[in-house]
Protein backbone atom coordinates (compact mmCIF):
# COMPACT_ATOMS: atom_id res chain seq x y z
CA UNK A 1 0.00 0.00 0.00
CA UNK A 2 1.44 2.94 -1.17
CA UNK A 3 0.21 6.29 0.77
CA UNK A 4 2.53 9.59 0.44
CA UNK A 5 2.67 13.02 0.16
CA UNK A 6 4.69 15.80 -1.89
CA UNK A 7 4.91 19.62 -2.55
CA UNK A 8 4.43 19.90 -6.42
CA UNK A 9 4.52 23.60 -7.21
CA UNK A 10 3.41 24.69 -4.01
CA UNK A 11 0.43 22.34 -3.85
CA UNK A 12 -0.05 19.29 -1.78
CA UNK A 13 -0.08 16.38 -3.73
CA UNK A 14 -1.23 12.61 -2.01
CA UNK A 15 -0.10 9.87 -4.31
CA UNK A 16 -2.11 6.83 -2.21
CA UNK A 17 -3.04 3.16 -3.28
CA UNK A 18 -6.68 3.49 -4.93
CA UNK A 19 -9.87 1.36 -3.21
CA UNK A 20 -12.92 0.85 -5.09
CA UNK A 21 -14.21 4.22 -3.40
CA UNK A 22 -12.22 5.88 -6.30
CA UNK A 23 -13.53 3.70 -8.71
CA UNK A 24 -16.02 6.18 -10.00
CA UNK A 25 -13.15 9.01 -9.92
CA UNK A 26 -10.89 7.57 -11.97
CA UNK A 27 -13.67 6.13 -14.68
CA UNK A 28 -14.60 10.04 -14.89
CA UNK A 29 -10.88 11.08 -15.24
CA UNK A 30 -10.54 7.96 -18.19
CA UNK A 31 -13.18 9.25 -19.72
CA UNK A 32 -12.97 12.97 -19.98
CA UNK A 33 -9.52 12.34 -21.39
CA UNK A 34 -9.91 13.62 -25.20
CA UNK A 35 -9.54 10.98 -27.90
CA UNK A 36 -5.75 11.05 -28.49
CA UNK A 37 -5.14 11.36 -24.94
CA UNK A 38 -7.32 8.24 -24.82
CA UNK A 39 -5.24 6.50 -27.53
CA UNK A 40 -1.99 7.22 -25.62
CA UNK A 41 -3.01 6.30 -22.04
CA UNK A 42 -5.33 2.93 -23.18
CA UNK A 43 -3.72 0.04 -24.85
CA UNK A 44 -6.94 -1.05 -27.11
CA UNK A 45 -8.18 2.55 -26.86
CA UNK A 46 -11.13 1.72 -24.57
CA UNK A 47 -11.79 3.10 -21.30
CA UNK A 48 -12.79 0.73 -18.95
CA UNK A 49 -16.20 -0.12 -17.60
CA UNK A 50 -16.69 1.36 -14.27
CA UNK A 51 -17.00 -2.52 -13.20
CA UNK A 52 -13.49 -3.24 -14.70
CA UNK A 53 -11.92 -0.49 -12.59
CA UNK A 54 -12.86 -1.87 -9.81
CA UNK A 55 -12.03 -5.27 -10.48
CA UNK A 56 -8.47 -3.60 -11.28
CA UNK A 57 -8.45 -1.54 -7.98
CA UNK A 58 -9.23 -5.25 -5.81
CA UNK A 59 -6.46 -6.81 -7.33
CA UNK A 60 -4.20 -3.56 -6.25
CA UNK A 61 -1.93 -1.93 -8.18
CA UNK A 62 -3.79 1.24 -9.06
CA UNK A 63 -2.18 4.56 -7.57
CA UNK A 64 -3.95 8.14 -7.33
CA UNK A 65 -2.33 11.33 -7.63
CA UNK A 66 -4.75 13.70 -5.95
CA UNK A 67 -4.64 17.26 -4.94
CA UNK A 68 -4.53 17.29 -1.38
CA UNK A 69 -6.98 20.48 -0.83
CA UNK A 70 -9.30 19.91 -3.73
CA UNK A 71 -10.03 16.04 -2.26
CA UNK A 72 -11.73 14.61 -5.43
CA UNK A 73 -9.54 16.35 -8.24
CA UNK A 74 -7.31 13.24 -9.98
CA UNK A 75 -3.81 14.94 -10.86
CA UNK A 76 -2.57 11.26 -12.56
CA UNK A 77 -2.89 7.73 -11.66
CA UNK A 78 -0.75 4.59 -12.46
CA UNK A 79 -1.93 0.95 -12.88
CA UNK A 80 0.41 -2.48 -13.13
CA UNK A 81 -1.07 -5.74 -14.29
CA UNK A 82 0.75 -9.22 -13.50
CA UNK A 83 1.49 -11.99 -15.95
CA UNK A 84 3.60 -14.68 -14.33
CA UNK A 85 6.85 -12.57 -12.91
CA UNK A 86 6.18 -9.22 -15.07
CA UNK A 87 4.55 -6.56 -14.52
CA UNK A 88 2.90 -4.31 -17.43
CA UNK A 89 3.27 -0.52 -16.05
CA UNK A 90 0.50 2.42 -17.11
CA UNK A 91 0.23 5.53 -16.32
CA UNK A 92 -0.50 9.32 -16.74
CA UNK A 93 -0.61 12.88 -15.58
CA UNK A 94 -3.49 15.29 -16.46
CA UNK A 95 -2.09 17.33 -18.89
CA UNK A 96 -2.02 20.76 -17.24
CA UNK A 97 0.16 19.03 -14.48
CA UNK A 98 2.78 17.65 -16.68
CA UNK A 99 6.41 18.76 -16.82
CA UNK A 100 6.62 18.96 -12.63
CA UNK A 101 7.39 15.69 -11.80
CA UNK A 102 4.60 13.59 -11.32
CA UNK A 103 5.03 10.96 -14.02
CA UNK A 104 8.24 10.35 -12.43
CA UNK A 105 7.09 9.83 -8.77
CA UNK A 106 3.76 7.97 -9.83
CA UNK A 107 6.06 5.65 -11.83
CA UNK A 108 9.01 5.36 -9.16
CA UNK A 109 5.76 4.43 -6.63
CA UNK A 110 4.22 1.74 -8.84
CA UNK A 111 7.53 0.22 -9.55
CA UNK A 112 7.97 -0.05 -5.77
CA UNK A 113 5.17 -1.82 -5.26
CA UNK A 114 5.43 -4.09 -8.31
CA UNK A 115 8.87 -4.76 -6.26
CA UNK A 116 6.70 -5.05 -3.21
CA UNK A 117 4.61 -7.47 -4.71
CA UNK A 118 7.26 -9.68 -5.41
CA UNK A 119 7.56 -9.33 -9.44
CA UNK A 120 11.09 -8.69 -10.61
CA UNK A 121 10.25 -6.88 -14.38
CA UNK A 122 8.32 -3.75 -15.67
CA UNK A 123 7.38 -3.11 -18.91
CA UNK A 124 5.34 -0.43 -20.54
CA UNK A 125 4.24 -0.60 -23.93
CA UNK A 126 4.34 2.90 -25.57
CA UNK A 127 2.21 3.54 -29.09
CA UNK A 128 4.67 4.33 -31.29
CA UNK A 129 3.21 7.64 -32.43
CA UNK A 130 3.79 8.26 -28.71
CA UNK A 131 7.43 9.96 -29.17
CA UNK A 132 7.30 11.95 -25.76
CA UNK A 133 6.31 9.27 -23.94
CA UNK A 134 9.02 6.80 -25.44
CA UNK A 135 11.39 9.70 -25.06
CA UNK A 136 10.74 9.93 -21.11
CA UNK A 137 11.21 6.04 -20.39
CA UNK A 138 14.09 6.05 -21.99
CA UNK A 139 15.68 9.10 -20.26
CA UNK A 140 14.28 7.25 -16.85
CA UNK A 141 16.50 4.38 -18.18
CA UNK A 142 14.69 1.70 -19.39
CA UNK A 143 15.29 -0.20 -22.08
CA UNK A 144 13.65 0.10 -25.34
CA UNK A 145 12.66 -2.59 -28.00
CA UNK A 146 10.08 -3.09 -30.97
CA UNK A 147 6.73 -5.11 -30.89
CA UNK A 148 4.34 -5.41 -33.31
CA UNK A 149 4.87 -1.54 -34.11
CA UNK A 150 4.94 -0.58 -30.66
CA UNK A 151 7.66 0.48 -28.12
CA UNK A 152 8.63 -1.99 -25.29
CA UNK A 153 10.23 -0.75 -22.78
CA UNK A 154 11.75 -2.77 -20.30
CA UNK A 155 13.30 -2.21 -16.48
CA UNK A 156 14.53 -5.18 -14.02
CA UNK A 157 13.87 -4.30 -10.39
C1 LIG B 1 4.57 10.30 -19.90
C2 LIG B 1 3.93 11.15 -18.81
C3 LIG B 1 3.24 10.24 -17.80
C4 LIG B 1 5.05 11.95 -18.08
O1 LIG B 1 4.47 12.67 -16.99
P1 LIG B 1 5.10 14.03 -16.41
O2 LIG B 1 4.40 14.32 -15.14
O3 LIG B 1 5.14 15.07 -17.45
O4 LIG B 1 6.59 13.54 -16.10
P2 LIG B 1 7.72 14.35 -15.28
O5 LIG B 1 7.27 15.73 -14.96
O6 LIG B 1 8.14 13.48 -14.15
O7 LIG B 1 8.88 14.37 -16.34
C5 LIG B 1 8.77 15.14 -17.54
C6 LIG B 1 9.92 16.07 -17.69
O8 LIG B 1 9.66 17.22 -16.92
C7 LIG B 1 10.83 17.56 -16.20
N1 LIG B 1 10.47 18.18 -14.94
C8 LIG B 1 10.30 17.56 -13.76
N2 LIG B 1 10.01 18.46 -12.81
C9 LIG B 1 10.00 19.66 -13.41
C10 LIG B 1 9.76 20.97 -12.99
N3 LIG B 1 9.47 21.22 -11.71
N4 LIG B 1 9.76 21.94 -13.91
C11 LIG B 1 10.05 21.69 -15.21
N5 LIG B 1 10.30 20.46 -15.68
C12 LIG B 1 10.28 19.47 -14.80
C13 LIG B 1 11.51 16.28 -15.94
O9 LIG B 1 12.90 16.51 -15.73
C14 LIG B 1 11.21 15.49 -17.18
O10 LIG B 1 12.20 15.68 -18.14
P3 LIG B 1 13.23 14.50 -18.37
O11 LIG B 1 12.42 13.33 -18.85
O12 LIG B 1 14.14 15.10 -19.38
O13 LIG B 1 13.87 14.20 -17.06
C15 LIG B 1 2.94 12.19 -19.40
O14 LIG B 1 3.55 12.83 -20.50
C16 LIG B 1 1.61 11.61 -19.86
O15 LIG B 1 0.66 11.48 -19.07
N6 LIG B 1 1.49 11.25 -21.15
C17 LIG B 1 0.21 10.71 -21.70
C18 LIG B 1 -0.02 9.27 -21.28
C19 LIG B 1 1.10 8.37 -21.74
O16 LIG B 1 1.69 8.58 -22.79
N7 LIG B 1 1.44 7.35 -20.92
C20 LIG B 1 2.53 6.42 -21.24
C21 LIG B 1 2.05 5.17 -21.90
S1 LIG B 1 1.08 4.16 -20.79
Amino acid sequence: MTHEQHTIAGVTVTIRTATANDAGRLHGYLSRLDRSERELRLPDKRVPTYEEIVGAVRHGGVLIALHAERGSELLGESAFTRSGDLAQVELSVAASWRRRGLGRLLLASSVEEVSAAGLVRCIAIVDRRNETAARWFARRGWTQSWDSGRFVFHHVL
